[in-house]
């Protein structure tokens, strides 16, 4: 039988507030039998009785991305969309779905004006008010809503929505988000909304620099309710001069915490006023909104040498704490945050810099829920202040971030395998709050370009991020130019007219390249092209005559372990040389993308480029007898996934890689070495090599942290000392994405999930630990003169699933039962290598092959 499931538009579930002019719609098939391919399908879009869109039932075996063609969508609108398909066995299937079409601001001007409070300070976050009576039955009511600031909403004394923390950071010089609700069931006869104001992004301080009133010193809100009566008639409420203002008892910072007074009297009112500002800059929030995740209790109650309460929730995370109490009237309770304690037991927070991180309720003395509304910690451990009387069990930390689709699982028979797992999947949740961001902690929480590169990848393997980078990547093209290149952060808050960096800029090709090979979605390339080229355009102007690019600051190999003499964060291997690398890599995916857009110019101009630059750095930075001028590891490692070793020297170069690690036992690797180090060796048939770096305990390893209670990543391989003091440097961050994006390595490789084409359609499966081993630039699998059993022992079994844009895979091996258990999704097909080294070609369905026991 065959079903269609996951029926999406422009890769959400019946989404509400969509601006796209052209959404796509794509689905899953379902089948019970194998080699399943669609051969018909039709979508027909309707608009209450009016067809608008209907494809008519056409061969087409795309079951991906169709695009809306058919007649202008209109503002606020519902759409019903109907699939029909039908597969080559003749089994047919039908789903449905729907589409709420946001205010599109672009075709049709908003009514509401930002409206702000009637107050000289903004100390206390202010709070914008309104009340309206609905005279007759309503049949739906929608509010939109954006604040030039943070705001939340009230209604009827309920808060409106499960979204924490909007609008989110955008570029708000071009753009700013406004979020959509569903508030019918919230409406009476007659009504108050409140919407309370907090600084946020927008004028909150930011960075170490702690810069204020980044893009504005005033706070404003801005919303429309749209309320439809069962008699056809519509009203719209809509901030303008007919609001009234007040002043909350909060006070609100991003990086220093919140305060809460309940016993505060409510401020006098004041009129609001209207504040002039563009609304033509207002655009539909594009990606899944943040919304509270994982719940967790109190793990331990824990007595510091220095007399304070600490909570441990036994996970290192990015979030609030919530508790509900009654206490007594005016009691305070102050609540601290710290990633770890030191090695006596007291709370740590040197590493937060000049972050306070610290929430303080004035209590009711009513049972109540207590909770920040508009800030975040990263912390594993809460110290509570003035807690007389209350429960403390009942306190929660509460894991925020945004709300995308879990996509990733891996479990393995090795506990230190899945605990690393586990950790970078936790450092993906506490670094993914509406940004990519570098740290959930510290003065900092910005979206630094490298830290979003390196781990693009891993993250669109553990969640559907497309969405999520998509957003990001409209800020990495507005925030760009011709002068400046891409910047370090994005949004930029340094406005920083600072020379752009290598691998860090290098976001702007990587990322849409990634997620074009992970989701199909060419629609990706398409719009970020512009971007993409003009990253690698900017180099190309920087470059020298010989093509090579010398200049501008890199922050080179960062925090690797062989460190440059003259800095403490960057690693040894030649800056230009990584610089270099990076821009081959960039210009590379320009080309291919160009040839995936049928831009054959573009195509024939980055190959060129691709092609000089290429024997530029050959002549440059190898030797005539095959050796690197930057004699590191990462320089190998680079050399050889990057393709810039000549093939008559890539032996010589894994030699030289391998005897640097056998020699030193460990890897040096930083920032740009590490995603790449087990590749290299495993796909250069060192398996041997990445079991050593991969499974070592000692320091430096990944290992190391883990048996040093970790339950994040850490931003340095040494946060912590043997010791159990801390690395003395001012940047030493708990929750750190980086070197969790050795978990690409563990699903493409451990696992052996990969796509050939784009999207997963073609599919390898090909588990690691096999008698020889993939060679991915032949395609062919040789025979490995390093493999031994001997390192395979504690891994005997890998199970591996990626929910894909087609549906389920998964791969699960037992090396001791010799099987390998593998389901394909329908309308894929994949090619199954085992570990006898045998090759299988097989379309959808689960599939059990059986190789000899190789333990
Ligand atoms: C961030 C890094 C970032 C780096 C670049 C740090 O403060 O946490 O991850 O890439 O700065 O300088």
């Amino acid at each position: 039988m065959l079903k269609i499931q996951h029926f999406t538009v422009e890769h959400r579930i019946e989404p509400l507030g969509l601006d796209e002019e052209r959404p796509a719609f794509s689905y899953r098939l379902e089948s019970d039998r194998r080699n399943v391919v669609q051969k018909k399908m039709r979508l027909v879009v309707r608009q209450g009785e009016n067809t608008v869109w209907d494809t008519g039932m056409t061969e087409s075996g795309e079951t991906l991305y169709h695009i809306y063609a058919g007649a202008p969508l209109a503002p606020c609108t519902r759409y019903d969309v109907k699939v029909h398909a039908e597969d080559n066995h003749g089994d047919t299937a039908s789903a449905e779905t729907c589409f709420e079409t946001g205010l599109m601001p672009r075709i049709s001007p908003v009514k509401a004006q930002f409206v702000t409070h009637g107050f000289e300070e903004e100390n206390l976050c202010p709070v914008l008010c309104k009340r309206f009576s609905c005279g007759k039955k309503v049949r739906g009511a929608r509010l939109y809503a954006s604040a030039l600031g943070m705001y939340d909403l009230m209604l009827n004394g309920e808060r409106v929505g499960d979204l924490y923390f909007t609008p989110y950071w955008t570029s708000y010089r071009y753009a700013l988000e406004y979020q959509t609700y569903d508030v019918t069931a919230l409406l009476r006869e007659h009504n108050e909304l409140e919407m309370t104001l907090a600084d946020g992004w927008y004028k909150g301080e930011l960075t170490w620099l702690r810069k204020k009133n980044l893009y504005g010193d005033r706070l404003a809100g801005w919303l429309e309710l749209h309320v439809c009566y069962e008699d056809g008639t519509t009203e719209k409420i809509v901030t303008d001069e007919t609001w009234q203002s007040r002043q909350s008892s909060i006070i609100s910072s991003l990086y220093d915490g919140e305060c809460q007074n309940f016993c505060a009297e409510k401020g006098e009112t004041r009129p609001a006023r209207v504040y002039a500002h563009d609304t033509g800059i207002l655009v539909s929030q594009l990606n899944e909104p943040v919304r509270r995740r994982e719940i967790l209790k109190v793990k331990e109650i824990l007595k510091s040498p220095q007399g304070e309460t600490i909570l441990d929730f036994g996970q290192n995370l990015t979030g609030r704490v919530e508790f509900r109490a009654r206490g007594k009237k005016g009691q305070k309770v102050v609540l601290r945050f710290a990633e770890v304690l030191d090695r006596y037991g007291n709370l740590y927070t040197d590493n937060l810099r000049t972050a306070k991180a610290t929430d303080t309720f004035i209590l009711s003395g009513k049972e109540q829920t207590y909770a920040p509304r508009f800030t975040f910690h990263g912390f594993r451990y809460c110290e509570v202040q003035g807690a007389d009387g209350l429960t403390l069990e009942d306190f929660r930390a509460v894991a925020m971030y945004s709300d995308m689709a879990r996509s990733g699982r891996l479990e393995t028979s090795d506990e230190d395998m899945n605990k690393l797992y586990e950790n970078q999947f936790w450092s993906n949740r506490g670094n993914f709050l509406d940004l990519p961001t570098d740290c959930p902690q510290r003065d900092e929480r910005l979206g630094w370009t490298a830290d979003a590169m390196i781990y693009c990848r891993t993250a669109c393997t553990n969640f559907n991020a497309y969405l999520f980078f998509r957003k990001w990547l409209k800020d990495v093209a507005h925030e760009q130019s011709t002068e400046y290149g891409v910047p370090h952060i994005v949004p930029n808050p340094l406005e920083q007219t600072d020379s752009a960096a290598a691998a860090w800029s290098d976001a702007a090709a990587v990322i849409p390249w990634v997620l074009y090979r992970v989701y199909g979605d060419r629609r990706i390339l398409e719009e970020q092209f512009g971007s993409m080229r003009g990253w690698v355009d900017y180099v190309a102007a920087h470059a020298d005559r010989d093509g090579l690019w010398k200049s501008n600051f890199q922050f080179g190999d960062w925090l690797a372990l062989d460190m440059d003499e003259f800095s403490d964060r960057t690693g040894s291997t030649d800056k230009y040389f990584l610089a270099n690398a990076f821009y081959l890599n960039s210009a590379r995916i320009v080309c291919d993308a160009a040839h995936v857009l049928g831009r054959a110019d573009d195509e024939k101009k980055y190959r060129a480029l691709y092609e000089n630059l290429l024997s530029a750095m050959q002549r440059e930075y190898i030797t005539a007898t095959g050796r690197m001028v930057s004699e590191t590891q990462t320089a190998y490692v680079i050399a050889l996934c990057f393709d810039i070793v000549p093939e008559n020297f890539r032996q010589a170069f894994v030699e030289r890689l391998s005897a640097d690690i056998k020699r030193r036992g460990h890897f040096m690797t930083g920032f740009l070495g590490t995603p790449f180090i087990c590749f290299a060796l495993t796909d250069n048939g060192r398996q041997s090599l990445t079991d050593l770096i991969l499974r070592r305990d000692k320091y430096p390893s990944w290992l190391y942290p883990i048996r040093h209670g970790a339950t994040t990543m850490w931003e340095r391989w040494n946060s912590r000392l043997e010791n159990g003091d801390f690395n003395p440097g001012d940047m030493n961050s708990f929750n750190h994405c980086a070197y969790g994006s050795v978990a690409e390595w563990l699903y493409r490789r451990l696992a052996g999930i990969e796509e050939i084409e784009p999207g997963y359609r073609k599919i390898r499966i090909c588990p690691v630990y096999s008698a020889g081993y993939y060679d991915y630039s032949r395609g062919t699998v040789t025979a490995s003169d390093e493999v031994s059993p001997v390192y395979m022992e504690g891994i005997d079994r890998v199970k591996g699933t990626y929910e894909s844009v087609y549906g389920e895979i998964s791969a699960e091996t037992d090396y001791k039962e010799g099987v390998l258990r593998v389901k394909i999704p329908p309308n894929t097909t994949a090619l199954v290598v085992t570990p006898d080294g045998k090759e299988h070609e097989v379309g959808s369905g689960s599939y059990v092959f059986t190789f000899g026991s190789l333990r």
